[in-house]
């Protein structure tokens, strides 16, 4: 197979070659689960119906404008609330054997701990996951992705409190027990890394915190908070997964695991400086989210760079910690190239924390990484899927892998038709490219087991809004009409030779 050819052809490198070998269902071994993911407040709206309350997401787009436009929200999203039955036909027309989506917190806790379950809120993923299985649909299911009760965070400020540790545990214990019996795979938090990014260093993000206002955000103490966030989401997921491991577990049998956001960090130049400014943006990215949940603590370049400001996981933490997780779950999209700032002039600092004074660029000598999507940070480079995947591999000892989630949104064009949009042959060719990528990590060794595709329709991109647009199926912004784009045609004959595989 020709996988560095077929890199070459979609960057449009030097090199022009045309794809001599294209990627199949049976370069995957045949029990790999490929699926596509969305996550609750993305796509359900039906924001206040059957005794919903408002999340973090619905008080802040109401509150400050949570989108560029400040016009979009997620009140009605896709309207999966009410259309998932028809979600559900479409994902069994693709032919995936799994899918990812998350549970809204306020749907099962209006009130956040206080109170009882809402049944309506049960009802409602009892019916999804019903639905699933009947179609031989595996449920992978996130627990919390971005939407939290507001309530959380007026009481105590959420994630900068250690109370939403156990907040936390009493939700999930109610989703294990609800729907346990039939969710055998189980993700606790999706991107913490960047949730503590976004939410508290950027303020892009509810509760849109950060040092130096701007915008939405009206101040907080980036240098301390990010990570003081992280520590309790890590905390939260380590109290949840032991209780999981020893009360449930046992009996329904299923695995948990945690979600980052994943970039692959290349040097911006050959000198020692910016090598070493990449190997240390990958250890505070990749080595603050898993190193706690595999090796019981931060890594030590985190601890030496921070002092005492890294918050600290007692002996007892670290027990709990250790061996929480029985997959890594990789939310992919690109790679990127980073610079040292320590011994160079840099243009912004905003990485200080999070990266240990790293800066983020697409660019070296006017040449772009990859093609520009509409995400600002996201270029498309498929060799970056391999080489993430093979980091993983070489940290953590080959521990099981999932890609969570990896999709592809087209650059924004003013007045995009429609045509454009549904004809999207970038979309198959990234795909298939981050495939072939990933194909060839996994006959190298690498224990990746599934692949989600994000993402089944398009949907809420968070602080971008409606236009930015990953999906597999176009959405009509006024009837919600799901119509297929090119893409969901080329996976769905993609995954047609599973049956060769079976
Ligand atoms: C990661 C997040 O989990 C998801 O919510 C988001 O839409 C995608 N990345 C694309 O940015």
């Amino acid at each position: 197979a020709c996988f560095s050819i077929l890199d070459a052809s979609f960057n449009g490198g030097e090199t022009r070659f045309k794809q001599q070998d294209p990627i199949e269902r049976s370069d995957f071994p045949s029990g790999f689960m490929f699926g596509v993911a969305t996550s609750a407040y993305q796509v359900e709206g039906a924001y206040l119906e059957d005794g919903k309350s408002f999340s973090n997401w619905d008080y802040f787009c109401h509150t400050q404008g949570c989108s560029e436009s400040g016009e979009e929200n997620g009140d009605i999203a896709d309207d999966h609330y009410h259309k998932f039955m028809e979600d559900i036909e479409m994902m069994h027309s693709l032919g995936v054997k799994a899918y990812r989506f998350s549970i809204s917190w306020t749907r099962i806790l209006p009130k956040g701990r206080f109170g009882l379950a809402n049944p309506l809120g049960i009802m409602f993923y009892n019916k999804i996951i019903d639905n699933l299985i009947l179609k031989g649909i595996e449920p992978f299911v996130t627990i919390h992705h971005m939407d939290l009760p507001q309530e959380l965070e007026d009481k105590y400020g959420a994630w900068l409190d250690p109370q939403m540790q156990d907040d936390f545990v009493h939700f999930a214990e109610i989703c294990f027990k609800s729907f346990g019996d039939r969710v055998k795979y189980w993700i606790t938090i999706n991107e913490p890394n960047l949730v503590a990014e976004m939410a508290y260093e950027k303020g892009t993000y509810p509760p849109a915190r950060c040092s130096q206002p701007f915008g939405n955000c009206l101040g907080g103490d980036s240098d301390v908070e990010p990570l003081l966030a992280m520590h309790n989401m890590l905390l939260a997921h380590g109290k949840t997964a032991k209780l999981y491991h020893e009360k449930f577990q046992p009996e329904q049998g299923g695995s948990i695991g945690l979600v980052a956001h994943c970039f692959m960090y290349e040097p911006l130049t050959d000198s020692d400086s910016d090598r070493k400014a990449a190997e240390r943006a990958m250890i505070f990215n990749i080595g603050w989210s898993f190193d706690p949940p595999i090796f019981g603590d931060y890594p030590k370049e985190m601890r030496e760079y921070h002092g005492s400001e890294l918050p600290i996981f007692s002996p007892e933490e670290q027990n709990l910690m250790k061996n929480s997780i029985d997959f890594i779950g990789i939310n992919h999209y690109s790679a990127i190239y980073a610079k040292d700032c320590t011994y160079s002039n840099c243009i912004e600092s905003a990485n200080r924390v999070i990266k240990g004074f790293v800066e983020i660029t697409g660019e070296r000598d006017g040449v772009l990484i990859g093609d520009p999507t509409s995400m600002p940070r996201f270029f498309v480079v498929p060799r970056g899927m391999g080489e993430i995947v093979n980091y993983f591999k070489n940290r953590y000892n080959n521990r099981p892998m999932y890609i969570t989630e990896n999709g592809y949104s087209s650059p924004n064009v003013e007045n995009v038709q429609f045509e454009e949009i549904v004809n999207d042959a970038k979309r198959i060719e990234f795909h298939k490219s981050y495939l072939a990528s990933l194909a060839e990590t996994i006959r190298g060794g690498a224990d990746v087991r599934g692949y989600f595709l994000w993402s089944l329709l398009d949907n809420y991109e968070w602080a971008y809004g409606y236009n930015v647009r990953f999906g597999l199926h176009y959405v009509d912004r006024n009837t919600f009409e799901r119509i297929p784009k090119l893409s969901a045609k080329w996976y769905q004959n993609f995954l047609k030779n599973d049956s060769l595989v079976d």
